[in-house]
Order: C-alpha cells, then structure tokens, then sequence
C-alpha cells in the first residue's frame, strides 16, 4: 500500500521506517527542511536503538523516502497517518493541539475524497470527533504505545493495536496496513473514536500512577525504616500487581508521561470527572525530585554552595538522549541555582543537555566527571554507572558520598568501600541523620 507519515519525530520516523518494513511504500513528511534532509541523507536526529538501519535500508529499497511537500505525499498516499506532537500549552496543563489540527488541515487540503486520515498522536478525548467532522475523508485513530529505545520492537511486535474507527471501510483499510502484525498474532482491539483515544491517556496514566505508588512507599519507607527495593520485590510476585513499572527511584520524566497525566486530568475536568489522583500522582512525582534536592545538601553538611557536586545521567532513562522533562538535570539545575558547582556526565545526551542547561558543567567521560567530586548523584541508570566500581570510583572523587536516585547500586559494597551511601526510599544508616 501506498502510506504517508506526517511528522518525523520518534513517533513518525519511527511508523515510517517500520510500515517500509511491512512492505508498503511510505513518505514520511515533515515541514522542518533541516529534518526531512538529515533523514533523507539517513541520519536520525536522535538517538533510537535500529531506527538508523531501518531508515538507511528502506531509502535504499526505494520504499521510503521523506518530503516536505503535502502535496507530494496528498497525491501519493491512500492512508495518511498524522504522528505529530502534542506538547504541554504553556502555562496550562492542556495539551497544545494546533500541530494536530494543521497536519490533518494540510493533508485532507491535498489528498483524495477516498482517503483515509489517521492520527496517531495523544490526543485529549474527543479530538477524533471533533476532526472527523471537518473534511471529505474519512477519520480513523489510531494510538502507540511505543517507547523510546524500544520505538522498532514496541511498532513491528506490539502488544496490541487499537483501531477507532467508524465504518468497515476504515477498519479493512488498517487490517490491511497491518496485516502483518496481525499475522503474527498481535491482540487487536478494535473500538470507537472516544475509547480508542482513551486506551492511549489510561495507559500512560496507569504507568505513571504505579511508578508513583511505589514511590508514595519509598517516602513511607524513609519515614518507617522500611526499604522499598525489597519491598517492591515483594509486591512484584504478585501476578496481580507484576514487578514492571514498580521501581522506585527519582521519578518517571521525559516527552510523554508527565505532559500526558496533566492532559488527561485537564480533559477530564472539562467532561466533569475528576481525576484528582492524577495530580497527586504528579505531586509525588516531582516531590521524590526535592528529596534528592535535600539529601544532596545533607550530605553537603547542610548547604550546596560551592560543592562540587557530578551528576551521572542527563537522559530522562538510560539508551534515550532525550532530556525533556528529565528529573536528573532538573535536580543538577536546581543544585547550580543553589551555588553548587554542578558537572553532569551522559552516555548519549550531552548535547540535548549542554543545549538546554547551558550553565551547568559538562565532562567528556564519567571519570573526568567523577575527579574531585564532594558528592556523586547517580539519576539515570545508564548500565555503566549500575557498573561502577566503588574501590575505583573511591580513588577518584574528592569526598565519597553518593546518592543512588535510581536504586541500582549495592549499599553494602558501597558502604564497605568507605563511602557514605544514601538511596531513596531506605532509611538513613545507623548514626545518621535523616
Ligand atoms: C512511555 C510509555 O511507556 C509508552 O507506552 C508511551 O507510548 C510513551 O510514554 P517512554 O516515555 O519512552 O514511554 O518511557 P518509559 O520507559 O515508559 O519510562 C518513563 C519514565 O518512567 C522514565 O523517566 C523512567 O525512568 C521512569 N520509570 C519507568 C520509573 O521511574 N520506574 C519504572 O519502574 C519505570
């Protein structure tokens, strides 16, 4: 089949190099020139495990290309799947639409009656309705689960596909775009316009309330003497409650949860549910921010000011370069404001981070990082800082204190090899302070 993809994000370049896969000739469209040709030249401007082979192979193949023009892709496609973002509106927690509304406003003006528009972006409940009614194609939505690192495997082997659609023309147009993930045996759940928009809010708000109930535990383990590591092994074997999205840590971050949850609550207030939980949700979230925050100044003998203080991770998770929303480098500019002399070392996101925190500093490797260091503060969990070894490490810092926001060190060999060890969610050890 003939297929476009409007928005070349890590939704769209991704949906568009995966359908090239599938077998179908596909252009990706974009109205930023400096993406469609770094593309085109078979470049991914960010940093997603396979994406690179993908789109190199399939411009090779011939069945993928990438354009600016909606009037190239309007005559080319017969479905046009519309993958931009829909960030947070400033000042508001309301998603900001208007790059949803002019994708599908350019391509219905270009494309034929027969047509079939699909979105793919999270969208507030409603929003397919409300299109549906405004051009001579037909409407369809259809949500992604994907996440990043894991964008290739989570679009060719998902754990389901949801169609909303309103008629058996859209529903045998997308099994046929799909046929072969539906071969392989894919759930597929196949709905209204309304619900197939809201499997995609639940979802993210679901994952995002888990990751904060165990982190509501890790605060009740701080204050009882509890440790939540154990705690969430325990709950985890539960097959009702499963140990996925149970760790505890600094929090969840990033281009999708944080921005998602509000949304989803502010849509909700406007239909007249309340979705309070979800803005208890968010508060825990950014409170185990704070905590770090405070540990930090403790073991800075009360003030950070003029400590130098290494940040490992910048990353909102490990194998992404993505730093939207990412607690690790809201923590180092909350310390840099604070006088802390801040250095931050990532794997993969330095120059996202450098770009957008200009006045933080930056190491070229993690040991130059880690020279002289007052404080280390482990906030993403990159496995070569889950690898770090403490006798090694010991030798390179100034003073050996750690905090472990992600809970992936051992305290013992940490604590054994000298440095004072601090995690969230376990209490203070013996003879310190909380
Ligand atoms: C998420 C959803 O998983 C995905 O289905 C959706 O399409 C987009 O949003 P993503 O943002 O790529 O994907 O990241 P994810 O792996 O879900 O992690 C989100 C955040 O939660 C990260 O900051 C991660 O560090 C944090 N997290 C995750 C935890 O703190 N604890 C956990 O147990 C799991």
């Amino acid at each position: 089949m003939r297929l476009t993809v409007i928005g070349t994000g890590y939704l769209g370049a991704t949906h568009a190099a995966c359908m090239a896969e599938l077998g179908h000739e596909v252009i990706g469209v974009d109205v930023d020139p400096e993406k469609v040709a770094a593309l085109r030249a078979g470049q991914v401007p960010f940093h997603e495990p396979g994406l690179g082979e993908l789109i190199a192979r399939h411009t090779a193949t011939g069945r993928l290309r990438f354009t600016t023009s909606y009037e190239e892709a309007g005559a080319f496609g017969e479905v046009h799947f519309v993958c931009v973002g829909t960030p947070q509106r400033p000042g508001s927690e309301a998603a900001d639409l208007s790059y949803v509304e002019s994708a599908f406003a350019a391509i219905a003006g270009h494309s034929a009656g027969d047509a079939l528009l699909v979105g793919k972006s999270t969208v507030p409940v409603g929003t397919a309705e409300a299109l549906a009614g405004r051009y001579a194609a037909e409407v369809a939505w259809n949500p992604e689960f994907l996440r990043e690192g894991y964008a290739v495997e989570d679009t060719l082997r998902p754990d389901r596909l949801v169609l909303g659609v309103r008629s058996a023309r859209a529903e045998s147009i997308l099994r046929a775009v799909y046929e072969p993930v539906l071969a392989a045996g894919t759930p597929l759940v196949v709905t209204d316009f309304p619900t197939a928009e809201l499997v995609k809010t639940a979802a993210n708000a679901f994952l995002a309330t888990k990751i904060s109930f165990i982190n509501a535990m890790a605060e009740v383990c701080e204050a009882a003497g509890g440790d939540v590591r154990r705690l969430s092994e325990a709950l985890g074997h539960d097959d009702r409650i499963g140990a996925r999205f149970l760790r505890s840590g600094v929090g969840f971050g990033g281009g999708c949860l944080p921005k998602d949850i509000r949304a989803f609550a502010h849509r909700a207030d406007e239909l007249g549910v309340s979705l309070a939980f979800l803005r208890e949700v968010d508060s825990i979230n950014m409170r185990r921010r704070d905590r770090v925050v405070e540990l930090a100044r403790e073991l800075c003998g009360g003030a950070v000011l003029g400590a130098r203080i290494t940040v490992l991770g910048a990353a909102f998770k490990p194998d992404s370069d993505d730093i939207r929303d990412s607690p690790a480098l809201d923590v180092a500019a909350r310390l840099g404001l604070d006088g802390a002399d801040v250095t931050v070392y990532d794997p993969a996101a330095m120059d996202n981070a450098r770009k957008a925190f200009p006045l933080l500093g930056y190491a070229a490797s993690a040991e130059e990082a880690l020279r002289g260091a007052d404080l280390v503060l482990l906030l993403t969990e990159w496995p070569q800082f889950r690898e770090l070894d403490p006798e090694r490490t010991r030798s390179l810092v100034g003073r050996p204190h750690i905090v472990d926001g992600r809970g992936v060190l051992d305290a013992d060999d940490w604590t054994a090899a000298g440095w004072r060890f601090r995690a969230l969610g376990r209490p203070a050890p013996a003879g310190e302070e909380r």
